[in-house]
């Protein structure tokens, strides 16, 4: 008898656990512009040895965060990262969730730290959490909702208000944004923050904003394939892909 209490209790135990699983209130879906991340880079930036990415926005990461403590909540128990469970979006994580540093890499080192860091918190599947990063950044499409106000990747001087309020015309929800060194001692856009809720799935307006800084005005940088060192590349792999831009899946 004592024996089934305490099945039963442990059951209920692990059940309130299961529904406590998450222990984090929102994500912030930190997306980069590779344009500024080149132009600032002292090592200049590679072609991954996977192939081109996309000319877009990446994703950088993909953060668990609490609010009450006021920090992201990382290293929670999990399965350990296996590369081979995203084949399924090989393509796309290749292409929109790139690593472009040099010497080139083969991105694996970016997605198991966003997994070992902050999936692990999240409560889904590991294809799961890396799918839901890559659906937001698609629906967000911060390049097509600053393009609809005129804001485009060409070297000009651009109001960070306008900017902000170019992603919050499409969205609904204002974006954090962060600056690098650029051109000309002025500040170029680096970052965009966004807030999604626990579902993975929905855009929410900030808790809480992490410090981040863009002066009033900053600079869109180009960004194309081309300015991606190869030579580099080529070396390690001679099957490089061409640029893409139907690589989703
Ligand atoms: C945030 O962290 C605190 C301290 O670890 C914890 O008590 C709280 O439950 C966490 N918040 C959520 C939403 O789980
Ligand atoms: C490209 O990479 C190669 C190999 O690492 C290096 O020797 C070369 O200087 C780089 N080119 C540029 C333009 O940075």
């Amino acid at each position: 008898m004592a024996g089934r209490k305490t099945i039963v209790f442990s059951l209920i135990l692990s059940l309130m656990a299961a529904a406590n699983a998450v222990p984090f209130d929102f994500y912030y879906l930190i997306l980069m512009w590779p344009g500024a991340y080149c132009e600032d880079s002292d090592n200049g930036c590679c072609v991954p040895k996977y192939g081109y990415p996309a000319e877009d926005f990446f994703v950088d990461d993909f953060q668990t965060f609490n609010v009450s403590i006021n920090k992201p909540i990382t290293r929670c128990n999990g399965s350990p990262f296996d590369a081979n469970k995203l084949d399924p979006i090989e393509n796309s994580i290749n292409h929109y969730w790139s690593n472009i540093k040099c010497p080139p890499t083969d991105g694996v080192n970016s997605w198991k730290s966003a997994w070992n860091s902050y999936g692990v918190c999240s409560g889904l599947k590991q294809l799961d959490y890396f799918k839901a990063a890559l659906n937001l950044r698609k629906q967000a499409d911060v390049l097509g909702a600053l393009a609809a106000q005129g804001i485009e990747p060409d070297y000009k001087l651009y109001s960070t208000e306008m900017i902000r309020w170019a992603v919050s015309q499409k969205l609904g929800v204002t974006p954090g944004l962060q600056c690098k060194d650029g051109p000309f001692g002025k500040k170029q856009l680096y970052q965009v923050y966004l807030c999604v809720d626990t579902d993975a799935k929905t855009f929410i307006e900030c808790p809480k904003m992490p410090k981040l800084s863009c002066p009033d005005a900053v600079v869109f940088h180009p960004f194309y394939t081309w300015m991606l060192n190869a030579t580099a590349a080529a070396a390690f792999d001679s099957r490089i892909l061409l640029p893409t831009e139907t690589a989703l899946n």
